[in-house]
């Protein structure tokens, strides 16, 4: 089965919502903090959804930057392209399948980022080995995903409440265990990163916010705890009941979002 790792935007919206409302530390500092960019960079982001990464990077070198954000979504890019209004579109953001050929000259590039897009990638070192042949010479590839210790309360709850294996994800089974080794053998110097970042609900109202979105938006990789619309809507009260009954005992419910952010050097 070809499976389609296209994100919707509702949902991708919902949880980043969640994440900056309910966690307490900020990523895109952290990311900044690892970067340390330099002035009159030229940056390509890849998979830029709305082009929150690009957005930081802007701010941070205060418009001295040469960015283009790429991604896959139209409707996406359409949203980061509104957003760019409130920069005069100093960024310029294109359709790129990052799947196909770059479109692009090599040896171009400062920084080339993928922020939680490269494990959709349908194969790994091609993509990764596309990302190197844009950058210029000591140029450096950045990446964040989930760690495999991700979100251990969220499947630990999904768990218990249907009584099955959680499948694997794309995120945590690949990112990790793929991403890092072919950096490691494409790139002059590889290092690790890590983020983390625990979200803390009081109540089971925003967890649940996440989990039907998060579940709602992978619905394809789930197919073994659910396909119908019944049995969505079965999963949900179960993950409730079990998450209110975490709740009672321990007060809180604390999710935490490991990530890790692989920096290589060409
Ligand atoms: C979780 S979102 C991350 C977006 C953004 N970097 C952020 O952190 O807000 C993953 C992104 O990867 C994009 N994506 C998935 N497959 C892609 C592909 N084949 N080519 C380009 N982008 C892709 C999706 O459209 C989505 O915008």
């Amino acid at each position: 089965m070809k499976i389609d790792f296209e994100e919707t935007t509702d949902d991708l919206a919902k949880r980043i919502n969640i994440h900056e409302q309910y966690g307490s530390r900020d990523i895109d500092a952290w990311m900044l903090d690892v970067l340390q960019l330099q002035p009159d960079s030229k940056i390509l982001d890849i998979g830029c959804g709305a082009g929150k990464q690009c957005f930081s990077y802007f701010h941070y070198l205060n418009g001295d930057a040469d960015i283009t954000g790429t991604d896959v979504s139209r409707d996406l890019l359409n949203e980061a392209i509104e957003k760019n209004k409130q920069t005069h579109n100093a960024i310029k953001f294109q359709l790129m399948d990052f799947n196909l050929p770059f479109l692009m000259a090599s040896n171009q590039y400062d920084l080339v980022s993928a922020c939680f897009a490269i494990y959709y990638a349908q194969d790994i070192p091609w993509t990764l080995a596309e990302m190197h042949r844009v950058l210029k010479p000591g140029g450096r590839l950045f990446t964040t995903g989930p760690m495999p210790s991700n979100k251990q309360l969220f499947y630990d709850i999904i768990k218990e409440a249907t009584g099955k294996a959680i499948p694997p994800m794309p995120g945590s089974s690949r990112y990790e265990p793929q991403i890092y080794p072919t950096m490691q053998s494409l790139f002059s110097k590889a290092e690790q990163h890590i983020f983390e970042n625990p979200l803390t609900f009081t109540s089971v109202e925003p967890f649940m916010v996440y989990t039907r979105a998060s579940m709602s938006e992978d619905r394809k990789l789930w197919n073994t705890l659910l396909n119908t619309h019944e049995e969505f809507e079965q999963v949900m009260q179960a993950i409730q009941q079990v998450a209110q009954k975490r709740l009672a005992k321990d007060g809180v419910l604390v999710m935490t979002k490991v990530v890790g952010g692989f920096l290589a050097t060409k």
